[in-house]
């Protein structure tokens, strides 16, 4: 089994990353293998919102310049998804934000291609905004009907310099919490896979509150 991580930083070792290390130690301690695909220091524009992905039924995104299409189907094969993220301004980076936006769209449009994978948001803050942010990058998780895996915390760590959230004692062990309650979802999802069906999927109803 594999997971693969996204992560939303521009720093390739910055806390985010350190945060995903000590969550992919105890995949990787359960036997999953586990890949950080660094997105955050990337050019990737926004969604322009054209349909083309729910129209060419391709699972790709029109804009095919960037590494948006790739990283969708690293994401379709892997067996357990994590985003991950810094905070800026209470929220999500903006180039992170472009990412999800896309990929995510892309696979609801095409057949919710994350459907059933184990998930879960990780977010590294200096100080305020880590709640709303990882409340933001679980809306695409909700979305996507994924398994998600949680932690004895909101999976939030505190530092601002690189490798500093190393020091927030409780966001260490909350990662690695997660680590292992993933691992273990991620076990009972292979385990039961053909003894428990999964419900079917259904056509979604829109409703736009437009009379
Ligand atoms: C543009 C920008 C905005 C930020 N906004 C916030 C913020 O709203 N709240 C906060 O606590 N930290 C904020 N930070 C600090 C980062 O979230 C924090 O240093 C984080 O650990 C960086 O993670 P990284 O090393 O993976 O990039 C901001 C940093 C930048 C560069």
């Amino acid at each position: 089994m594999k997971v693969v991580a996204i992560n939303g930083s521009p720093h390739k070792r910055g806390n985010t990353y350190h945060a995903l290390a000590e969550v992919g130690k105890q995949l990787q301690e359960n036997g999953i293998d586990f890949e950080i695909i660094h997105v955050g220091n990337q050019m990737i524009r926004g969604c322009i919102a054209c349909g083309g992905c729910a129209k060419n039924k391709d699972e790709k995104c029109v804009m095919a310049t960037d590494s948006v299409n790739d990283c969708i189907q690293q994401m379709k094969a892997a067996d357990g998804i994590i985003l991950a993220s810094p905070v800026f301004y209470a929220g999500i980076p903006g180039t992170m934000k472009s990412f999800l936006d896309r990929a995510f769209y892309v696979s609801s449009s095409n057949g919710n291609l994350f459907r059933h994978k184990v998930g879960a948001a990780v977010i590294a803050v200096r100080r305020t905004g880590g709640s709303s942010t990882f409340d933001s990058m679980n809306h695409y998780l909700n979305y996507s009907e994924m398994i998600l895996a949680t932690s004895n915390y909101w999976n939030i760590i505190h530092g601002r310099t690189a490798g500093e959230v190393l020091q927030d004692a409780e966001g260490v062990q909350i990662m690695q919490v997660l680590g292992r309650n993933m691992a273990w979802l991620l076990e009972m999802r292979e385990q039961t896979k053909e003894s428990v069906v999964a419900p079917n999927s259904v056509s979604k109803t829109y409703t736009n509150f437009v009379r």
